[in-house]
């Protein structure tokens, strides 16, 4: 691993990304000894003049538990407050930029050691319109300039871009400037504990290798609900809606891990390949095939135009077309102020052949992975009921990562993210090509959208969203097995 100093920046120090997910995973970072005092040191920059203290009791409720820190918890948030100086400036004119690659050098000069190298880290907490400017001056003002080695990376996060034009276009102009290993685009649902475990089960696992293809998976949902609408953010939301929100990036990232192939190592390259190789794979989407909503009370947002029809509901079908996946539904769907909050992947298997039991009545065979809140892994299966009578019913074993793994702190996404970017490690970022090849699959129906021909449907907020989802649904194949419901087991 390498050593020297390192300094991190963090672009928009003073916004809600900043204040929410990023300086919290630095804490997190720092707390487990990754960033170590005498080789780190953090930047925050934005343009509201205000001091290092102002920054830092901004930032300071959100590391403090809720619940009541210990003395020693207090004691690591003032510490790494102090890491952190604060510098006001523009995001277009070189004078800031200057300055803060002066700030950064004195800080280098007084820690890099004879061996030491320079590393830099630039985390754009911004909005993507100031993305290019943003770059030109990193590159223009700020890069690594020690010549015992080191780097300069940059973490950049969705939206990038509303469609494939204009994704392109950002891409371009920031390829100009950085090399793809500099750029690392985030996706935070791949820093997600069973997302990243979804490669692991696939592929380490016999019960699986033989099960998972066309022969005997009906179809698959990746879902992703909240119990809360947008506000506070109506005004940001309403320009992009919910595909570009969650689907065109995290759910259909998660759709990559469900569907690759098996990559030929675990390098980073290898299985990026891989995820462009299954993108590129899906057919265009039916019209038929796509229920949007948007709920009722949405508009009610001073920050959103009274005539919107932005979607903040949709339910997708993708379908892949290769040998593993042909005729398989992959139902996405994703939805803000419904009746619960938790993302998941659904894979219902097809019926048994021959069926002796009669169990078609319990239902499927369905393989869950709950990614959030309580983490587990379950497969629903049919037993026999226990008792004298010769009767089947719905059951399942479990993996909940509450009871299986206590004690054991699952990881924030951004905090593992963040730590990868340090090492240079990019299996979990996307690369330009996926991003594109994402962009490719949605651009036609996002323009649709986008020019009124798609109507969202209203529906109430607390609810499953429209009822014509649930018939998308049911056309797809799916069969909801009544009378069944898995409870998250509680620890004693
Ligand atoms: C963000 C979206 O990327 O992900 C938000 O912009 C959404 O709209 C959030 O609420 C959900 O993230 P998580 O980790 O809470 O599922």
């Amino acid at each position: 691993p390498e050593t020297g100093c390192l300094s991190i920046v963090v672009l928009g120090a003073s916004g809600d990304l900043a204040k929410k997910k990023t300086f919290p995973a630095l804490f997190h970072l720092y707390r487990q000894g990754f960033l170590p005092p005498d080789e780190v040191h953090i930047f925050g920059y934005a343009r509201s003049k205000i001091s290092d203290d102002d920054l830092r009791n901004r930032i300071q409720s959100y590391l403090v538990n809720d619940k009541g820190s210990s003395t020693e918890q207090l004691d690591d948030v003032s510490n790494f407050l102090q890491l952190i100086q604060y510098l006001s400036g523009s995001y277009d004119s070189e004078d800031g930029f200057r300055l803060l690659d002066k700030e950064i050098s004195e800080h280098e000069s007084s820690k890099i050691s004879a061996e030491g190298s320079s590393r830099r880290l630039f985390y754009l907490a911004l909005p993507p319109s100031v993305y290019p400017s943003v770059c030109k001056m990193i590159k223009t003002c700020c890069m690594n300039k020690s010549n015992l080695g080191g780097w300069t990376r940059i973490i950049v996060e969705k939206p990038f871009g509303r469609d494939l034009q204009s994704a392109e276009q950002l891409s371009t102009q920031i390829g100009e400037l950085f090399d793809e290993p500099q750029i690392y685009r985030i996706d935070h649902y791949l820093g997600k504990e069973l997302v990243q475990n979804m490669l692991v089960l696939r592929f380490a696992n016999r019960f699986f290798l033989p099960l998972w293809n066309r022969d005997n998976i009906d179809n698959v949902q990746i879902v992703f609900r909240e119990d809360f609408g947008t506000e506070g953010r109506g005004g940001y939301f309403d320009q992009y809606g919910i595909i570009r929100d969650i689907i065109q990036n995290h759910l259909l990232q998660v759709l990559c891990l469900v569907t690759m192939e098996k990559p030929i190592s675990l390098k980073p390259e290898h299985i990026r390949d891989e995820k462009v190789k299954v993108l590129e794979s899906v057919l265009p989407i039916r019209d038929d095939e796509v229920v949007l909503g948007q709920y009722e009370g949405y508009r009610e947002d001073p920050t959103v135009p009274d005539h919107s029809n932005t979607p903040t509901f949709a339910t997708i079908i993708l379908r892949i077309n290769n040998e593993r996946w042909e005729g398989v539904p992959f139902i996405l769907k994703a939805g803000k102020a419904l009746n619960s909050r938790k993302a998941e992947i659904r894979v219902q298997l097809k019926d048994v052949p021959g069926d002796i039991f009669k169990c078609k009545k319990q239902g499927r065979n369905e393989f869950v992975i709950r990614l959030q809140p309580s983490e587990a892994i379950y497969m629903k299966l049919t037993v026999k009921q226990p008792g004298l009578e010769m009767s089947t019913v719905q059951s399942e074993l479990d993996l909940s990562y509450k009871q299986r793994y206590q004690g054991v702190t699952i990881p924030e996404a951004y905090e593992r993210l963040i730590l990868d970017t340090i090492k240079g490690d990019q299996q979990h970022f996307v690369r330009r090509d996926e991003l594109k090849a994402s962009w490719e699959i949605f651009t036609p129906l996002l323009h649709k959208i986008d020019d009124g021909e798609f109507k969202s449907i209203p529906y109430k907020p607390g609810s499953r969203g429209p009822a014509e989802a649930d018939e998308l649904l049911e056309r797809a194949g799916y069969v909801q097995t009544h009378g069944y419901l898995w409870v998250p087991p509680t620890l004693e």
